[in-house]
């Protein structure tokens, strides 16, 4: 399966390049009028490890662009090979009956995942002074605008007193934005990433594995971003970024989690004095490791895919899908903290058998950040007392346990780049454990937070 990837990768980023050597050749192929003013990068330029490809530094001083393809209508027979995904009705469907859950969860990060870009789900700034990416090749930066309702990402290279440009519409919108955003765009049927991503911490950045200085759009999205970041949509067997945009559901969202709800909501609609529930599945009635494959779907980090990920459904088994990497760290493939196998190592779980992700987590409620309530979580298995710094702290370990227990770390997988800096998303290492370090952290805030001077104290003269 992975050297199968491997090669549709290959092969379409050959292609790729072809085409632009082509393009560069006669010109008749060419894309505004950008190939007067930068190079196509080489086939061998592109580094494909795994599902991800990376552009490598070429020479100091060369300015790289890549476009996709102009695929010729017809090229490909579509729909016929499209992976179908039946049972599907969308977590609008679900307010008539679970209006509290409904309501909740639309405020979650996970709801928010993905959206059609627009003016309330791009967090990034448009205005004047604030719309510009340079890089730190001189005459070649980024401008990100708005006409007409439309957003676009152009990149601008200056030559010889003119100034040429190649512009790309936003599409989709993958991130809440708790981090970050990464966007995507449609070339007919094929989807492609953009080079430009927001950072809550850093404003318009390079896209994650995207060098500075380079302007690439024609990096494939395979259905990678969006099984993770959707519910599901229907994609071409054959081609990575082949799908059929009509069928996805936005947002990771209650099937993905509780199965396709069709006949659920057919059996309920129809006898609506019935006893108990038909026909969904409530995670509480799985043991807790298929509980959290649930979660691990997403959430357990780097491998091979097995199987096609959208196939997985509540109750099956995590590794008859995917072929994780032996040693859990951190890190993982795309960007997930490995909560799963991080968790799986920590005494709590071990020595415990009822934790599972929804000991702490509800999937229907934005949490997001709420340290005091996370804490009273832990609160549901332990004393305070019991933990070795109450005799020095008292209560006030109960306002930050996972902040000494389950300290935030840097994600090394998702490096980004401005022309300056280098920007990393931090997340919470779910390897609970005693750790000096991060106690001694949370100690030196607090000391430095009882030297603030609080309102009502006497001012020193
Ligand atoms: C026409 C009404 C109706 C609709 C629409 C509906 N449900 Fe339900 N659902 C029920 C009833 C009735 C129950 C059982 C009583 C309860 O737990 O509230 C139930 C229970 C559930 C349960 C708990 C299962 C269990 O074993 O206790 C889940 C999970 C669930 N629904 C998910 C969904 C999702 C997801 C959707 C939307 C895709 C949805 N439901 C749409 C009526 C509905
Ligand atoms: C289909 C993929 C998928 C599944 C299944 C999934 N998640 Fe997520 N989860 C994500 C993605 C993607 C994000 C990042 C959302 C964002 O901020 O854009 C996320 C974010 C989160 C967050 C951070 C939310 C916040 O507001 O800070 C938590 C916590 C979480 N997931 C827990 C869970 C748990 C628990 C389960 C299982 C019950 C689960 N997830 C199942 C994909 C998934
Ligand atoms: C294996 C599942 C998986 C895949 C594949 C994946 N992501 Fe994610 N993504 C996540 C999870 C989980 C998070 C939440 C942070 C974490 O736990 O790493 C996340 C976080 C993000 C965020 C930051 C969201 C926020 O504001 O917190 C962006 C943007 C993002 N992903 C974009 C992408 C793009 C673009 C792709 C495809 C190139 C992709 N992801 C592929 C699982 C995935
Ligand atoms: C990220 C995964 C995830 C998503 C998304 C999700 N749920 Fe759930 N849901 C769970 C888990 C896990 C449980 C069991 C633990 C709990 O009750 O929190 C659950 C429990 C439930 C229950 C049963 C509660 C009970 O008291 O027995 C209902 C009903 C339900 N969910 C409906 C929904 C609806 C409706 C949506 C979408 C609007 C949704 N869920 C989205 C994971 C999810
Ligand atoms: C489902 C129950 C449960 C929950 C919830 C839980 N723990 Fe635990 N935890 C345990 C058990 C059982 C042990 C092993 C026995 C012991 O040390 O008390 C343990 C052990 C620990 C240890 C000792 C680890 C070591 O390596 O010696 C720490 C620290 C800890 N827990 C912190 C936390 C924190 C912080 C939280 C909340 C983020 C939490 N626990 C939530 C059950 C739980
Ligand atoms: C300021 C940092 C800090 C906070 C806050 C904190 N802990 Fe601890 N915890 C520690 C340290 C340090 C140890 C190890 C003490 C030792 O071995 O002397 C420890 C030990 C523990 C242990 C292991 C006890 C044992 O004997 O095996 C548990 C369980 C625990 N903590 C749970 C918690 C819970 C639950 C909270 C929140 C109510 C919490 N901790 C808050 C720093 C902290
Ligand atoms: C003992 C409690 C506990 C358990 C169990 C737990 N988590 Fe978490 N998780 C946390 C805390 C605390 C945070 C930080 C939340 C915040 O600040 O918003 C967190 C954050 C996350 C995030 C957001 C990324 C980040 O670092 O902010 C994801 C994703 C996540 N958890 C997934 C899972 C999954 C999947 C499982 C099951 C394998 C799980 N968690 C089990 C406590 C827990």
């Amino acid at each position: 399966m992975k050297f199968k990837t491997l090669l549709i990768l290959v092969a379409i980023i050959a292609g790729i390049a072809a085409a632009y050597f082509l393009a560069s050749d006669n010109n008749s192929r060419s894309v505004e009028n950008l190939d007067h003013v930068v190079k196509y990068i080489a086939p061998e330029g592109y580094n494909v490890t795994g599902q991800v490809h990376e552009l490598q530094t070429t020479e100091k001083g060369q300015r790289v662009a890549l476009l996709p393809r102009q695929f010729d209508t017809g090229e490909f027979t579509r729909k016929p090979d499209f992976a179908r995904q039946e049972g599907f009705v969308g977590p609008e469907s679900c307010k008539e009956c679970h209006a509290d859950y409904y309501n909740g969860f639309i405020e979650t990060a996970h709801y928010k995942t993905s959206a059609f870009a627009n003016k309330s789900s791009i967090l990034g700034s448009f205005e004047a002074g604030e719309n510009v990416m340079e890089t730190k090749q001189p005459g070649f930066r980024f401008e990100l605008t708005e006409k007409d309702g439309q957003f676009l990402q152009s990149l601008l290279v200056d030559d010889d007193g003119k100034t040429y440009s190649h512009n790309c519409q936003f599409d989709i919108v993958t991130g809440s934005g708790n981090a970050g955003q990464t966007y995507l765009y449609w070339q007919d049927d094929f989807l492609f990433q953009l080079p430009v991503s927001w950072f809550a911490k850093a404003g318009w950045v390079n896209s994650p594995g995207y060098p500075d200085g380079f302007a690439d759009f024609a990096r494939p999205v395979g259905a990678g971003c969006l099984t993770c970041h959707s519910t599901r949509i229907e994609y071409s067997k054959n081609r990575v970024n082949l799908a059929d945009k009509e069928t996805i559901i936005l947002g990771v969202t209650c099937e993905r989690c509780h199965g396709p709800a069709e006949s659920h909501v057919k059996f309920h609609r129809e006898n609506p004095d019935a006893d108990g529930a038909k026909f969904i599945t409530h995670p509480n009635d799985l043991p807790r490791e298929r509980m959290n494959d649930i979660c691990g779907q997403c959430h357990a980090g780097g491998g091979v895919n097995l199987k096609p990920p959208f196939d997985f459904r509540p109750g099956d088994s995590i590794e008859d899908f995917k072929h994780f990497k032996k040693e859990p760290t951190t890190g993982g493939s795309v960007h997930t903290a490995n909560q799963h196998p991080r968790l799986i190592k920590s005494k709590c779980y071990l020595e415990s058998d009822s934790m599972n992700c929804a000991t702490c987590h509800n999937p229907h409620r934005n949490e997001h950040g709420n340290v005091k309530l996370f804490s009273s979580r832990c609160m549901k298995c332990h004393e305070p007392e019991h933990c070795g710094q109450f005799a020095d702290s008292g209560q006030r370990i109960t306002s930050n346990c996972i902040g000494c227990h389950m300290p935030k770390q840097n994600d090394e997988n998702t490096k980004m780049e401005a022309a300056d800096k280098e920007f990393f998303p931090e997340i919470r290492d779910h390897f609970i454990r005693i750790e000096k370090e991060s106690s001694r952290e949370v100690l030196d805030e607090w000391a430095r937070n009882d030297q603030q001077p609080k309102p009502g104290d006497k001012q020193p003269k």
